[in-house]
């Protein structure tokens, strides 16, 4: 058990005291002691050290703090910690694995799909809900999954270029697979 009340929060400032949680993100376990108030981003930041998740505007607007709640997109900055008690998150730290990049980071990255990236981790998570949903999207249908992400680099025509090669990354490595699932 990890005490985050005094990481987050030396003082306390409100009456309210402390809750115990436990929350699972990407797929390890926390439990944390936190304040009722504390912000699911601050949560994962600053109490966790995973500082993919971005914060921009605190206000709901940016989408820089998406993460995935049981494979939805939220925006962190929205939701309090306690909120997340049994739940599944999955922060951009979630994605790749020890040796290899998930086919959505390499989209982004062989189609340019960030400049200074400050963006890129909820527009990404953003993405993988997309695609966990509907594998084959359209162009319009990806600019609406990425309305509620703000980029203020690339002008949005090579991230959605880039959801739409992780669309077919994605499809032709399942067929790969399926593939091989059958000769086995
Ligand atoms: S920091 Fe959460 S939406 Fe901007
Ligand atoms: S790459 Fe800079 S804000 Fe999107």
């Amino acid at each position: 058990m990890t005490s985050l009340f005094t990481k987050v929060s030396p003082e306390p400032t409100t009456d309210a005291g402390v809750r115990r949680i436990t929350v699972s993100i990407n797929g390890n376990q926390h439990t944390v002691d936190v304040e009722p108030r504390l912000l699911l981003a601050h949560l994962i930041r600053q109490g966790l050290d995973l500082t993919g998740t971005h914060t921009g505007c605190d206000t709901t607007h940016c989408g820089a703090c998406t993460v995935l709640f049981d494979g939805t997109p939220v925006k962190s900055c929205t939701m309090f910690a306690v909120q997340a008690e049994g739940h599944e998150i999955t922060t951009v730290e979630g994605l790749a694995t020890a040796s290899e990049l998930h086919p959505i980071q390499e989209s982004f990255k062989d189609e340019h799909g960030l400049q200074c990236g400050f963006c890129t981790p909820g527009m990404m998570l953003t993405a993988k809900a997309l695609l966990d949903e509907n594998p084959d999207p359209t162009e319009d249908e990806v600019r609406w999954a990425l309305s509620g992400n703000l980029c203020r680099c690339t002008g949005y025509q090579n991230i959605v270029k880039s959801v739409l090669a992780a669309a077919a990354r994605l499809r032709s490595q399942g067929a790969t697979d399926e593939e091989e699932g059958e000769t086995s």
